[in-house]
């Protein structure tokens, strides 16, 4: 099939192409659209056919469930079987936005859209473009990120082109994903929050809210052999194809070690890249030297992380060397990505 590719503008968003997107998606074809986390494949999200399209496109494990998107936050009461007080606060708070709550599912969403499970994730996101078509398809879209499985989520449409065209019938193209980073997901189905995907939307954040929130220890301890309570948070996710290692550490001996590192495996004939910040770039002798943005912004190391790690495939590099970045606010998000993408690699120095 060939995919069209359709450029909207925010300040004036061409709803001709909005209404044959969202065409397309009631007669259970597949449309991939930005937000402002990362691009979604969307699909039907009440139409089994179209999630098995989805899983197909991406070549994604069928038990890994989707997000279900809506544009109105009361519509969450025709697909969620229960919306607690805390729910509700959440919603309230942090919607529209990168924010996606579990709750458990009415009988209207297929198994095949939840992958099997009684629970259904549903965000309602701020991006105009993704509300408009939600709008337009008929009120639920279901939309995992729009990468083909395994490879790092998508940021713009050219790299929803670069893995799933042929695949899907039309890409909305809205420029830059501005988060870069895919939503916090917090399952709010039980008496007690609990964070199963860091994002932009902390811990903190939401803890001024509702009180206190947990986080799925398979997100803080990813290596061990606790099992996630996000299906998806199981695979390897994100991997470059060179081999991606971590060093962590103090900047200045992360800079030593990094340098060290890139000679011994430059020796051995192999071609290094470096993933630094605008802060340390210019401090490595050799590789290729990649910036993900000002170290003392972390929205920007967020917005970047994803292209530069796609960035790397398009060159000759065996291996990659990461900076690291705290654990605090957004800086958990980003770890959590790095990590999956480097297979859980890291040098301490
Ligand atoms: O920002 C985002 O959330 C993006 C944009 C497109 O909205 N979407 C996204 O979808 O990241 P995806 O499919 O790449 O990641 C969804 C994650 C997966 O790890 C999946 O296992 C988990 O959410 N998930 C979905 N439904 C779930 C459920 N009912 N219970 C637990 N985890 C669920
Ligand atoms: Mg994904």
């Amino acid at each position: 099939m060939e995919t069209q590719i359709r450029k909207l503008d925010y300040a004036a968003i061409d709803m001709d192409i909005i209404e044959k997107a969202g065409r397309i998606l009631k007669e259970g074809g597949l449309v991939a659209f930005p937000t402002e986390t990362v691009y979604g494949l969307g699909g039907n999200a009440l139409n089994p056919a179209s999630s098995e399209k989805i899983y197909a496109a991406k070549g994604r494990p069928s038990d890994n469930p989707l997000i279900v998107h809506i544009s109105e936050k009361d519509d969450v009461y025709q697909i969620a079987e229960q919306v607690s007080e805390r729910a509700k606060q959440l919603m309230e708070a942090f919607w529209p936005g990168p924010l996606t709550l579990i709750f458990s599912k009415k009988a209207l969403v297929p198994d095949k859209t939840t992958g099997g499970l009684s629970t259904v994730a549903v965000r309602m996101p701020s991006d105009k473009i993704a509300r408009a078509l939600i709008r337009a398809s008929g009120g639920f879209v279901a939309a995992p990120s729009a990468n083909a499985s395994g490879r790092p989520s998508t940021t713009t449409a050219a790299h929803v082109a670069e893995d799933l065209s042929g695949r899907i019938e039309m890409i909305l193209d809205g420029g830059q994903a501005v988060i870069g980073l895919e939503s916090t997901i917090v399952d709010v189905s039980e008496e007690q929050p609990v964070i199963l995907r860091p994002g932009v939307i902390t811990r903190a954040m939401m803890e001024s809210v509702i009180g206190p929130v947990e986080i799925d220890r398979a997100v803080i301890a990813p290596d061990s052999h606790v099992k996630p309570k996000a299906p998806g948070m199981k695979y390897r996710h994100y991997a470059p194809k060179a081999s991606l290692t971590i060093v962590e550490g103090e900047t200045k001996d992360v800079i030593e070690a990094v340098n060290r590192l890139s000679a011994e495996a430059a020796a051995e004939g192999k071609r290094v890249g470096i993933m630094a910040t605008d802060e340390t770039a210019g401090c490595y002798g050799m590789g290729l030297v990649r910036s993900l943005g000002a170290r003392s912004r972390e929205e920007e190391i967020s917005m970047h992380l994803f292209e530069v790690l796609r960035s790397f495939d398009e060159t000759d590099v065996d291996c990659i060397y990461s900076e690291s970045f705290g654990d605090a606010a957004i800086g958990q998000a980003i770890m959590n990505r790095l990590l999956k993408a480097a297979g859980h690699r890291v040098i301490e120095v």
